[in-house]
């Protein structure tokens, strides 16, 4: 679903925090009840440089109205756009909003955001083209920066892969990725992006050369092709290998989250970068580089 472009409203003079102001970064965390939202809870609640104005959970979060521990706050529903409310549980406006929910979600998040120009970071993966179309469109409003993976491992791998893909133009290329039983989305928003920059480093498109499936499959291989491989099984935080098979010899490139902090310190990192950014789409890259 494409997002309509909200009305003007008085709020179109954004809202951008003074760089230049010592006040702490007011935050908003979307999908405050999950394993991610958590870990930004206590990063947050352990950062002088970040204040928690608001933790959104689901409609039918039992955490609807309890209080959020170490904070005067209670857990509050995803505000609705339409409002025009700034229901954040809290009579400010946060200076960005952190989503780490779901992809049901997030047209929910977005809309809010877009309509209150506040400033959005999101890893919710499982988003389709029409969201990510969605997420573009908005960043000629407010600043936006979507990542399938906030870990600086990540970012080098991603980096590393397309090299080598360029380096090793006839080899085969294959991505397994693994997480916890509880991971709703498959192949992981992480192994599509790795996936997509593959394919851009060899000239095609992931649509052209993705496939996910291979069981009714009668054919050998064809030499292009970048398969994908999922495993789901217990508490694996995050790990995703790819690999460059040639004739007689083999690269393989891991990554292995041990901790999901490294996503939320990647995050709240992104946040910071973001709340003093005009509008724009931004890419996890962008913090990196400075
Ligand atoms: N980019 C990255 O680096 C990165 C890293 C890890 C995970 N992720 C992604 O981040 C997302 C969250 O991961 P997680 O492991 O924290 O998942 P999780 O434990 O399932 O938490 C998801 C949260 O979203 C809320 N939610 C779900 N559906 C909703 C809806 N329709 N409306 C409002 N809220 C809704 C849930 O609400 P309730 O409170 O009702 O349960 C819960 O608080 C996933 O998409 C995951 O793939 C990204």
């Amino acid at each position: 679903m494409t997002l309509p472009k909200p009305p003007s409203t008085p709020s179109d003079a954004a809202v951008q925090p003074d760089p230049a102001s010592a006040r702490p970064l007011a935050i908003a965390i979307a999908g405050a009840g999950g394993r991610m939202g958590r870990q930004l809870l206590e990063l947050v609640a352990a950062d002088a440089g970040s204040h928690l104005l608001a933790a959104w959970v689901g409609p039918q979060s039992s955490r609807l109205g309890q209080p959020v521990p170490g904070t005067a706050l209670a857990y509050s529903a995803l505000p609705e756009a339409s409002t025009g409310k700034h229901d954040t549980g809290d009579t400010a406006r946060p200076d960005v909003v952190v989503d780490f929910s779901h992809a049901g979600a997030f047209d929910q998040v977005l809309a809010w955001c877009w309509r209150e120009r506040v400033a959005l970071v999101s890893g919710t993966t499982g988003l389709d083209a029409s969201q990510h179309q969605a997420l573009a469109d908005a960043g000629a409003d407010i600043p936006v920066l979507w990542s399938a993976n906030f870990s600086l491992g990540v970012a080098v791998l991603s980096r590393l892969v397309a090299q080598a893909a360029r380096l090793l133009p006839d080899w085969q290329a294959e991505i397994v990725e693994a997480h916890h039983a509880g991971k709703r989305d498959a192949p992981s928003g992480t192994a599509l992006a790795l996936g997509m920059r593959l394919a851009q480093a060899r000239g095609g498109t992931l649509d052209e050369l993705a496939v996910f499936d291979r069981s009714r499959d009668d054919q050998p291989r064809r030499p292009e092709q970048i398969g994908f491989a999922v495993v789901r099984a217990g508490d694996i935080v995050g790990e995703h290998s790819v690999l460059l098979a040639g004739a007689g010899e083999r690269l393989e490139l891991v990554h292995r989250a041990g901790d999901r902090s490294i996503f939320a310190r990647g995050a709240l990192h992104a946040a910071r970068f973001l709340a003093g950014q005009v509008p724009g789409r931004y890419a996890f890259e962008d913090v990196l580089a400075g």
